[in-house]
């Protein structure tokens, strides 16, 4: 008997005749829910050990190019396959600084969109208008390819940053050509020159983020451009698909839950208490590949302390801007640091769940301590990611394969087509 999908609460029309359907329908084939365990190809971009909490760009390990590396360095690694000599990355940099500057009609329809929009869904659509003035947008060689994805790396902080002064009503910053791909992205979004600290802590959040194999944004790039469909494409794509609260939304969501929900240390264990029994995910936590700490969470729990301990003694908190007429409904002296909020936190979900916090725990309050606002979180994850993106799809390009998996049809055949005036 073929069953009723599970969740599929639409009747099924029992007038039909499937003998012969239903014969074909009970072949065996195994279901891999979610492509859970799925290899779909080789790549030699990235690789994740989520035994023991390891994660590789091109061979190197993450820890070592957060502390060591650069955006800008990692984004050519990414997509060259390899380090840059010295004048190799001199030129890389240069060529995303000229192009940080975005085409007026791109500003004009960031202008024309409704307020209230997420910024991320402003992302998706301004990207995909960009398409539309890129000189190589009929182009398909690798060259080409690079060529736009390198446009796209630099002028996505540029398209972020304005459409989120557009939103408040906020004069834009354009960007300077005199700071680095981090420190002009902290530049426009605050308004303000970022300290040597802040921009080296913003720096390592954008390498952090920069690829993660085959994830569901980098996955929905790969379907796209297998079509042999454009780069653009597959990046606006990729955004529709990072937005999701499983996956690029969660920075989002843990900063609200910390600062509109939790607020104070005393209120964690409750709070976490009751979202488990209601057996609702909390945040932060779990990953589908890693069984032990994000090796990415590692690294921004180590620079949450940092912040927490070292980094804000000096700070002036007035300089941080605020993030007024977001979401938050709080002033800094309401809640507890988010630094100890997540320690408490991480402690029993360890503990009670055997769940591990994953980057977006960490990130959430170090962004907002950075004075990122809120609703910027999932985009700067994009305009990270983008570096991952665009390397994917001149990988899938090189070798590819259309992207095309089955599904097991479990509904019924041969039903008799009732014309309209037999209908109730
Ligand atoms: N909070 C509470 N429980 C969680 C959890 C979380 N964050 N993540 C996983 N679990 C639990 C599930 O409830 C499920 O429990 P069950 O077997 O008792 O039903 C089990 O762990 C497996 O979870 P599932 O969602 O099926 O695994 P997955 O491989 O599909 O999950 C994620 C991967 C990332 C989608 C999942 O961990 C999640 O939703 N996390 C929160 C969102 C997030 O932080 N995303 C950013 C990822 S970098």
């Amino acid at each position: 008997m073929i069953n009723q999908m599970k969740g599929d609460t639409r009747q099924i029309d029992e007038d039909y005749k499937d003998a012969e359907g239903e014969k074909r329908l009970t072949k065996e084939v195994e279901i891999h829910k979610g492509l859970v365990g799925v290899y779909v190809d080789e790549s030699l971009i990235s690789y994740i050990d989520g035994e023991i909490g390891k994660l590789f760009y091109r061979g190197y390990p993450i820890d070592v190019l957060g502390d060591k590396s650069s955006f800008e360095e990692v984004s050519y690694l990414l997509i060259y396959g390899r380090l840059p000599t010295k004048s190799e990355l001199a030129n890389h940099k240069d060529l995303l600084v000229k192009e940080r500057n975005i085409p007026d009609n791109v500003l004009s329809i960031l202008k024309s969109f409704p307020r209230n929009t997420t910024r991320i869904e402003l992302l998706r659509t301004a990207i995909s208008a960009l398409s539309l003035y890129d000189a190589d947008d009929y182009i398909y060689t690798e060259e080409a390819n690079i060529r736009k994805g390198l446009r796209i790396i630099a002028k996505m902080p540029t398209i972020i940053a304005f459409s989120h002064c557009i939103q408040q009503n906020q004069p834009l910053v354009e960007p300077s050509e005199e700071l680095s791909h981090a420190g002009n992205y902290y530049y426009m979004m605050t308004g303000q020159e970022p300290s040597e600290k802040f921009e080296r802590a913003f720096d390592k959040i954008l390498i952090c983020h920069a690829d993660h194999s085959i994830n569901a944004s980098t996955f929905s790039c790969r379907v796209t451009v297998s079509t042999l469909s454009d780069i653009y494409s597959g990046i606006t794509s990729a955004i529709g698909t990072l937005r999701g609260p499983l996956h690029g939304g969660a920075n989002e969501a843990v900063a609200k839950y910390m600062f509109n929900e939790i607020k104070k240390k005393e209120n964690v264990i409750p709070w976490a208490k009751k979202k488990l029994a209601n057996k609702e995910k909390v945040m932060g936590f779990g990953h589908r590949v890693y069984k032990t700490w994000d090796p990415r969470a590692v690294i921004m729990r180590d620079l949450s302390l940092k912040f927490f301990t070292e980094y804000l003694d000096g700070v002036d908190f007035d300089r941080i801007p605020k993030n007024s007429g977001l979401e938050l409904d709080h002033d800094h002296s309401e809640v507890d640091y988010i630094f100890e909020m997540t320690e408490i936190l991480k402690d029993y979900m360890i503990k009670e769940k055997k769940i591990f916090p994953n980057v977006d725990l960490y990130s959430a309050g170090i962004l907002h301590i950075l004075g990122i606002p809120i609703a910027a979180f999932t985009p700067l994850f994009a305009a990270s990611r983008c570096a991952g993106w665009v390397a994917h799809a001149i990988e899938q390009f090189k070798d590819n394969k259309m992207l095309r998996p089955r599904l097991k049809y479990v509904g019924k055949l041969n039903k008799r087509y009732k014309d309209i005036s037999e209908r109730d």
